[in-house]
């Protein structure tokens, strides 16, 4: 018997739909989940999962599940769970608690259930059920084998955790692999971000000025995908030189965000940092910007100080709220600033998710494994699971690549030739 809290069980069928879609897309995860379901080498393991509970999720849960896990998961945002496939879930055998719109309080009370399970390991996305287990769960913590994390957000902040010494189990950075951010973090957010805009406005993104705040990873994936829709003018803002310097070259304008204010349509989010948007650039904005963020929190766009420049606030559609400044401009914030790609739309594409779902389940199978013999700090994806990923996605694409010939590898190997 599993435990959950869902919102209506009811939708399981239709859930199930969405996640047979999603595994037609996702081939590599589908070939591990039948080896895996052979093998069940996973037999006797608890997970702890906080991920958002979308189609690509079910189907990386499904395999764990079906290795011989027993999975406790919640969501990893209050707005991001698909109700239907946190109900198909539950038939497929986890433990969930996670439905949209959850509290706050709801929110962690979630999680809270996740780490009452006891994970012997823990999957997260942002790192809330890493803090929590290290805040209040410290005997649960200390029995845990080892966890992963899925997002640059949740890095920092189990880094953090390393320096300070806290750190109680060992974590593989998940994010760090290169088949995860140079795919997932790049081109399912480029894209996935725009498809969350557009289906909450419908607007024109041709003739634009966009304005991205971030080059990491995800800030080049918008700004290249703005670009390809057309954007008139596409403006980067960074604080890192380097990466402003990447931006100049790779086409973009780039200009502090107190400029960027002043022209800007269309302003996206992606920096991992805190109030990046904030009064004294709402103050500048043109009547009709609308805002949107695609970082891991709901901290980019500064909502409080919108609020206090706000005479009244409307909703005016689905994940579209209207606030009217003191002087009449009106600026529209997107999915209450929560990540508007899963909030508003459904999240990274499955064949994307495909890569960073397999790096999950093989870091999980590593972990296991390896259980007691991996020093107690964050690593990075094992290079060769990153390659195999790689490889197998390529397999499933139908691409062949060249192989090094012996003579190769020889010179390659050798310090000893010149010209
Ligand atoms: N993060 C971004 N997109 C996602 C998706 N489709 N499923 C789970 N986590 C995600």
């Amino acid at each position: 018997m599993v435990e959950y809290k869902v919102k209506n069980l009811g939708l399981a069928d239709q859930g199930s739909l969405k996640v047979e879609w999603a595994e037609r897309h996702m081939p590599v995860l589908m070939r591990l989940r039948e080896k895996g379901a052979a093998e069940r080498k996973l037999s006797g393991l608890t997970i702890g999962a906080v991920l958002h509970v979308t189609k690509e999720t079910a189907v990386l849960v499904k395999a764990l599940v079906d290795a011989g896990a027993d999975v406790w998961i919640a969501g990893s945002n209050p707005l991001s769970t698909q109700d239907d496939v946190a109900a198909a879930l539950v038939k497929y055998g986890a433990n969930v608690f996670a439905w949209r719109g959850e509290s706050s309080e709801e929110y962690y009370w979630c999680i809270r259930r996740v780490a009452e399970a006891g994970p012997d390991v823990v999957i997260d996305d942002g790192a809330d059920l890493h803090v929590m287990l290290h805040k209040d769960y410290v005997d649960a913590a200390s029995k845990v084998v080892g966890g992963t994390e899925e997002t640059t957000t949740g890095v920092s902040r189990l880094k953090a955790l390393e320096e300070e010494g806290l750190l109680k189990y060992p974590v593989i950075a998940v994010n760090n692999a290169y088949t995860k951010y140079l795919f997932d973090n790049r081109y399912g957010t480029g894209q996935s971000t725009f498809d969350g805009v557009l289906r909450a406005t419908n607007i024109l993104i041709a003739g634009k000025v966009v304005v991205v705040a971030g080059y990491g990873w995800v800030g080049r994936g918008i700004a290249l995908r703005a670009r390809g829709l057309g954007a008139r003018r596409v403006i980067v803002t960074e604080v890192n030189p380097i990466k402003a310097l990447e931006a100049v070259f790779d086409g973009f304008e780039v200009m502090p965000m107190i400029e960027a204010a002043k022209v800007g349509d269309v302003f996206i989010t992606a920096t991992g940092n805190i109030k990046v948007i904030r009064r004294e650039h709402l103050e500048l904005m043109r009547d009709g910007a609308i805002l949107a963020n695609a970082g891991h929190f709901n901290v980019e766009v500064w909502i409080p100080d919108l609020e206090s420049l706000a005479k009244s606030r409307r909703k005016i559609r689905e994940y579209v709220e209207e606030y009217t400044l003191v002087d009449g401009r009106r600026l529209y914030l997107l999915a209450d600033g929560r990540l508007v790609n899963l909030a508003a739309a459904e999240g990274h594409p499955s064949e994307v998710m495909d890569m960073s779902f397999t790096n999950q389940f093989l870091a999980i199978e590593y972990l296991f494994k390896n259980k007691h013999r991996i020093p107690v700090k964050v690593h990075n994806q094992p290079v060769e699971l990153d390659y195999l990923v790689a490889k197998l996605k390529l397999e499933t694409m139908g691409i062949t690549i060249d192989e090094l010939t012996g003579e190769q590898r020889e010179y390659m190997k050798s310090w000893s030739y010149g010209t």
